[in-house]
């Protein structure tokens, strides 16, 4: 690997994972890459660095610009080790290096490191540093995506390094936007910012809302974004924007999930006739079966849709376990603005749609009820049921879409 220069003199030096499919528990079947930029003016800047195990790469990479002892400015956009990790390599080779963080970002490096023998300089929002033909403005964005968190704007390229947010968990052989869509399409790419969204900036839409109308009041023209995850926005950095503050304001497709499993095929079952309901309702419908299917695709199918429909079998008076896991991961997204019923099969005593609806409740959601329950497998009277149990739900999502 080498270099790759996004503008005159500012150079991608990070590394491509194609290979990681659990980052901290979250699926990346597309793998994903950990981006870092170098600056070559009269003080060399890195902004950020690389996981630590892929540190080296990033190293050869500096390599083929410059020798990194000459770096005389670390910038530390995020201390999530997936961009920190790999500091302490680079601090060796460059020792006197000054580095630039938040105020939490040091108490938190300092937990992750030795610091003792480190220059570290705490900048806040709207603190510049001038390197020489250009200068960085710091802009803090504590929770995107910890309370460390900011961007670097360099003011003269009008690059956004933009660190987690506006990125995409995505292997690619090419960098920027307009080449992943020519070698593969515009719809895997805005696919894989709504993954990312849906998984990782869920909770924090309110915040996403006030960072961006930030970015707007202080007039910044940006001509790229340079996020910390997968694809450079050099063509379109406006819609990715845009596609952020829809996300933020709640926008949905009118659309259902059913995201349901099973034990003997009964809950399953209940599928088929409610999805023909829905479709009937003219609501595009998708069907995810939970132990079939990774986590954060569950999640993001969740999130594209204005309703979803969870299908659980009783299990020991209880919700079946992975539908338990699913709904507790999405309860910590805080979701919003989306409303959800539930259905299952039981044998003898119930209990799993109840819980669900509790579930529901305590994630605040918009609650379709009554859910629907049927003993073992469903009877050609209980399919005619789920069949207007499907219609009627596809009803409501219809009336309660035109809120936004
Ligand atoms: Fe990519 Fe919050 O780390």
């Amino acid at each position: 690997m080498k270099a790759i220069e996004i503008k005159k003199g500012v150079y991608w030096v990070g590394a491509v994972d194609w290979a990681v499919r659990d980052f901290h528990g979250y699926e990346t079947p597309g793998g994903t890459t950990y981006n870092n930029y170098l600056i070559m003016d009269d003080e060399i800047t890195l902004l950020d660095t690389v996981k630590h195990s892929f540190v080296d790469i990033c190293i050869k990479n500096i390599k083929s610009v410059v020798d990194p002892s000459r770096i005389k400015n670390i910038v530390i956009n995020h201390i999530e080790n997936d961009h920190a990790s790999g500091l302490s390599a680079i601090m060796e080779l460059t020792p006197e290096a000054v580095i630039y963080i938040t105020e939490k970002g040091k108490k938190g490096l300092a937990r992750f490191n030795d610091i003792s023998k480190w220059n570290i300089k705490i900048v806040k929002s709207g603190d510049t540093l001038s390197i020489g033909k250009r200068t960085l403005l710091f802009l803090e964005t504590p929770m995107l995506h910890w309370p460390d968190s900011m961007m670097t704007y360099i003011r003269e390229d009008k690059i956004l390094v933009s660190q987690d947010a506006f990125g995409q968990h995505l292997a690619s052989s090419v960098r920027f936007d307009d080449e992943f869509v020519k070698c593969e399409s515009m719809t895997q790419l805005e696919d894989s910012v709504v993954d990312y969204y849906a998984n990782i900036l869920m909770p924090f839409g309110a915040l996403i809302k006030s960072k961006i109308a930030e970015i707007r009041k202080l007039g910044l023209e940006i001509d790229v974004i340079a996020p910390d995850h997968g694809i450079i926005w050099r063509t379109t950095p406006a819609k990715v924007l845009q596609t952020y503050l829809d996300m933020a304001g709640g926008k949905a497709n009118l659309s259902v999930s059913i995201i349901y499993d099973t034990m003997w095929h009964s809950t399953e079952h209940m599928t088929l006739p409610i999805t023909q309901g829905v479709r009937d309702e003219g609501v595009d419908c998708k069907v995810i079966k939970l132990r079939a299917t990774p986590m954060s695709v569950a999640i993001k199918e969740f999130w594209k849709s204005r309703g979803a429909l969870i299908g659980t079998p009783t299990l020991n008076n209880i919700m079946y376990p992975s539908v338990a896991h699913f709904l507790t991961h999405l309860r910590g997204l805080r979701p919003k603005n989306r409303m959800v019923g539930a259905f299952g099969s039981y044998g003898w005593g119930g209990g799993a749609v109840k819980e669900a609806y509790e579930e529901f409740k305590r994630m605040g959601l918009e609650i379709y009820e009554p859910g629907m329950q049927i003993v073992f497998q469903p009877s050609m009277e209980d399919e005619e049921k789920c069949y207007e149990f499907g219609r009627d739900f596809a009803r409501k999502v219809k009336e309660y879409h035109t809120k936004f």
